[in-house]
């Protein structure tokens, strides 16, 4: 998937990760469209802001008629509720679930028969280390992030006859608003943009941004033994 020349939207680009996507992208020559919950919060020269809500369908579907020619998608969008699975808010259970889920869900069928009508197209899904391991107060956000992981590569299958790469961005803590409150070494995360741009530009299916993902990785194969040992 070559970025220069290419005509991309990225959810939640008014800040954070989006924000550094947004930027990168145009550096690198694309056309851009900065989609935001409120487009009025997108202040990124020379980017185009639309208005998307991707807990919103009817947003959605405005969104796809205004941006017309994406080849790139780059679904971004994030919470963080810190929902536990068990006593937890249900609605910030269907919050998360919204929102890493059905939203990138939903943009992808919306999108996907502008991405077929280019011969090279791709989608680009930030996931996270937590796709595929879970921690005590991260369980609600960790099984959305695990349905995204899922949904990737389902997409991934259906969409290969059109051509469209799907790649998957896995990442552990970044320094953005949405980990203010977690005291923990953080990765900058316009160096994770550029790492995900430069491994979707390189056909990278799964893109490791840390050395916590390659370790949890590797350590799926040794199942739930290794992935939970009991403490001691
Ligand atoms: N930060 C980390 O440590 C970390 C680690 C692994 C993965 N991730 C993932 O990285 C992605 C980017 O997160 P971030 O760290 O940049 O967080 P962030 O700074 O909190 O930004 C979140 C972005 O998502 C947008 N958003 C939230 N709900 C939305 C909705 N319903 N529709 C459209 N946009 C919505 C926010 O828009 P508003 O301004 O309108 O709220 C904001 O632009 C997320 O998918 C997150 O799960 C983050």
């Amino acid at each position: 998937m070559q970025i220069a020349g290419s005509t991309a939207l990225v959810t939640g680009a008014n800040r954070g990760l989006g924000r550094h996507f947004a930027e990168q992208l145009l550096e690198r020559g694309a056309t851009v469209y900065a989609a935001a919950r409120n487009p009025a919060s997108v202040d990124i020269p020379g980017a185009i802001p639309v208005q998307l809500d991707v807990t919103d369908r009817g947003s959605i579907a405005a969104a796809a008629e205004l941006a017309r020619n994406v080849s790139l998608l780059i679904n971004n969008a994030g919470s963080f509720t810190g929902v536990s699975l068990v006593d937890g808010d249900r609605s910030d259970i269907e919050l998360e679930m919204n929102t890493h889920y059905y939203g990138p869900l939903d943009v992808i069928r919306a999108f996907a028969p502008q991405l077929a009508k280019h011969d090279s197209s791709a989608i680009l899904n930030v996931l996270s280390v937590l796709s595929w391991v879970t921690f005590p107060g991260y369980t609600g956000y960790s099984a959305a992030k695990s349905a995204a992981w899922s949904l990737s590569n389902g997409v991934r299958l259906e969409l290969a006859s059109q051509n469209t790469q799907v790649s998957a961005l896995h990442v552990g803590f970044m320094d953005t608003e949405m980990v203010s409150h977690v005291d923990a070494p953080k990765s900058d995360p316009a160096a994770v943009a550029r790492l995900a741009l430069n491994g979707l530009e390189a056909g990278d299916l799964e893109i490791l941004a840390d050395e916590l993902s390659g370790t949890v990785r590797a350590n799926l194969a040794g199942g739930v033994a290794t992935l939970y040992p009991p403490s001691a």
